[in-house]
Parts: structure tokens; C-alpha cells; sequence
């Protein structure tokens, strides 16, 4: 969700930096950033206070090698086999989901792969939150959306009106052919954190070359709760996760939440290193009007902290492929809106 294409941070890398430079994102969401900068043989640094995010960038950027996840797929299912599984505990929203069978396997790995201190089993458990649901056999929930999850509510009509029935799908089986169908190796590893942005101690004082990120903005997006099922798989609730999340359409809070995530960006950044924050314009609740984020964040928290221009702010309209001057090249439309672009340098 709110996600940018890999051309744009691989326009920003090239112009920016060079082989062995230092790329940070600290909102770093699916990888986009990070995965970009490996392949181009940058250091590349991410974070993200959600779980879900962190796992999915770490599993971008330290990827083990084929053999060891197959053997770890193997030795789990192994473990799975001389165990029972109760399901009478489990949730009632997410039995509607996955058949008894298929079930088991997956409280099984929840509560056996070891993702916080293992990277072999961080990639698996990145293989199962991929295949968790959507609507073909490679997926072992019964037929619904990839991207996001649907309430309980909407899954709960959606099965009754098309009278759904939960596959059995066997999760071992369809980790190995996803294993075997998109394996790749970056050769160059990255490192990533799993902490607030608004504290970046992890990074050293005046290190980092550029700075490549789109922070979160005042627009309802509530991670946590469009990914319940991918987080229940992780142990945590979609709540849980969004309150440990910046969410406010408050500009004041913004405002204040941008200006301690550029003070640390200004510490961390070289003397000549740049940042570039993709920033989206939202609309305000209560007037409907279209809001300039990226002009506020510029205006009420860079030039404060002495940041300077690199170059006018770049204005990205979305949906008109005929309107826009995408610069990074992509050509896809969505959802009428316009992104701009501040590129920032220190003083
Ligand atoms: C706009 S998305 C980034 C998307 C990313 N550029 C991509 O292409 O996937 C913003 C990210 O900020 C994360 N986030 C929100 N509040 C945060 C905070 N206080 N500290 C760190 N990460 C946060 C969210 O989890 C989300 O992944």
C-alpha cells in the first residue's frame, strides 16, 4: 500500500550516488528502496515500525541461499508431521479462511519459525505471508484479494453469497514451487531496523549519502487493519500494530512528527548527502480541499531545520498518463493524485 514503482528510487540512486554509498529508507514498507539499492550495489539501510514491512524488506535484501531454505521447509515439515495441532482455540475469522487441513500447517509454522533472530526462517515466513491468500491454487486461502484483507465482516457475506468452500491446500508443498519459481539472489546484503523513524540511534552521526523514502501521510491508511490475516500470522492484531504507527490527519501532529524525522535525517546524512521524501497531497477532512503536503513539510518542517532545496519541488500527477512528466519513467496510471518529490540537501 502507498507504494512507489522501483524506477523511482532507482532515478534518485543513479543521480544521486555511487557504487558503496549509503541508501537509507526509514519508512521502508515493502523494500521498494532497499531492494534497489542492492541491485545497485549501493548499502542499503531500511526501517519500518511494522512488522509486516520490516519482514518484507529484510526478505529483500538478505536472502539466504536456496538450499538452506529447503532443507529448513523440509526439517519443519518433518516437525509438523509428528505433532498435533487443536484448532478449537483458533479464531473464528480466520477458520472461515483456510480449510482444517491447511490450517494446521500454518499454526504449526506461526508457532515455529523463529523470524526475529533467524533470516532463514524470516524468508519463509515472508514465503507464507505471500501465499496467504488471494485467488488462485498458488494461494491457501479460499478465493480473495492478494494485496489487502477484507474485513471479517465482508469475508463473512462474500463466502455465503458465493458459496465458498476453504481449499485444502497443502502449504509445504506450495512454499517449494514459490521457492522454485522466484528465487533470486541480490548479491549485495542490506541491513534493516524495525524502530520508530522518529529515532534513527541505529545509524551513525553524518553517514548516510541519501536519504529515499515516502513517509506516511495524513491519508487514512491504516496498515494494520488491511493486512489482519498477514498479521495474525506474525501473532499481532492489525490494531496493535496501527497504534504503534503514526496515524493522524491532525497537519499540527504531522508537522510535529516530520520535524523529529528530519532532525534525525539531518544528523545521519553526510555533509553533502541528499534526502528525497515522495510526499502525496491529501485532501482535508472537513473542507474537502487538496492539501500540499509536501509544500508543509518543506515550508513548516525543512527550512526550519535549515535544510536546503536541491531543486524546485517535482510535481508527479498520477492517473493522465497525457498530463504527466514522469520523470522515473513509468507509465502505469492509478487513482487520480498527485505525488511530489522534495529533494533536500544539509545547509
Ligand atoms: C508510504 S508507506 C512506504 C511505502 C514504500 N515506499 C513502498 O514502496 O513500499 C509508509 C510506511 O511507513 C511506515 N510507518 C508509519 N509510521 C511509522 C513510524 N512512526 N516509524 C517507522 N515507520 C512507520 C508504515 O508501516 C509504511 O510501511
Amino acid at each position: 500500500m502507498a507504494m512507489f514503482p522501483p524506477s523511482l528510487p532507482h532515478y534518485f540512486i543513479e543521480k544521486y550516488t555511487k557504487e558503496g554509498d549509503v541508501v537509507f529508507d526509514p519508512f521502508s514498507g515493502r523494500g521498494t528502496t532497499v531492494l534497489e539499492a542492492c541491485l545497485m550495489n549501493r548499502k542499503a539501510v531500511g526501517n519500518d515500525k511494522n512488522i509486516l514491512a520490516y519482514i518484507l524488506t529484510k526478505t529483500k535484501c538478505d536472502v539466504p541461499s536456496k538450499g538452506r531454505i529447503f532443507s529448513r521447509i523440509a526439517q519443519l515439515e518433518k516437525k509438523f508431521k509428528s505433532t498435533s495441532i487443536n484448532l478449537n482455540n483458533e479464531n473464528e475469522n480466520i477458520r472461515m479462511i483456510f480449510s482444517d487441513y491447511t490450517l494446521k500447517q500454518l499454526i504449526y509454522l506461526k508457532n515455529n519459525l523463529k523470524w526475529r533472530i533467524n533470516t532463514i526462517d524470516t524468508f519463509i515466513t515472508a514465503m507464507v505471508l505471500g501465499i496467504l491468500h488471494g485467488n488462485s491454487m498458488g494461494y491457501l486461502s479460499l478465493s480473495m484479494p492478494n494485496t489487502f484483507s477484507m474485513s471479517p465482516n465482508y469475508i463473512r457475506n462474500f463466502i455465503k453469497k458465493h458459496e465458498l468452500h476453504r481449499p485444502n491446500r497443502d502449504v509445504f508443498e506450495l512454499l517449494r514451487r514459490k521457492l522454485n519459481r522466484c528465487y533470486q539472489q541480490p548479491e549485495i546484503k542490506g541491513k534493516v531496523y524495525n524502530q520508530n523513524a522518529t529515532n534513527m540511534s541505529y545509524i551513525k552521526n553524518e553517514s548516510v549519502h541519501l536519504v529515499l523514502t515516502s513517509p506516511p501521510y495524513t491519508r487514512v491508511i491504516r496498515y494494520g487493519q488491511f493486512n489482519w490475516i498477514r498479521l495474525w500470522f506474525l501473532g499481532k492484531t492489525g490494531k496493535e500494530i496501527d497504534e504503534d504507527l503514526f496515524f493522524s490527519q491532525s497537519l499540527p501532529k504531522y508537522c510535529d512528527f516530520m520535524s523529529k524525522v528530519l532532525n534525525e535525517i539531518k544528523r545521519v546524512l553526510k555533509l553533502n548527502g541528499k534526502a528525497v521524501l515522495i510526499i502525496g497531497d491529501v485532501k482535508d477532512r472537513t473542507s474537502e480541499n487538496i492539501v500540499n503536503l509536501a509544500d508543509i513539510v518543506w515550508k513548516k518542517c525543512a527550512e526550519p531545520l535549515g535544510f536546503k532545496l536541491v531543486e524546485p519541488i517535482i510535481e508527479d500527477i498520477i492517473s493522465d498518463d497525457s498530463k504527466v512528466s514522469r520523470i522515473w519513467g513509468d507509465k502505469k496510471g492509478r487513482a487520480t493524485q498527485v505525488e511530489r518529490v522534495l529533494v533536500l540537501k544539509k545547509g
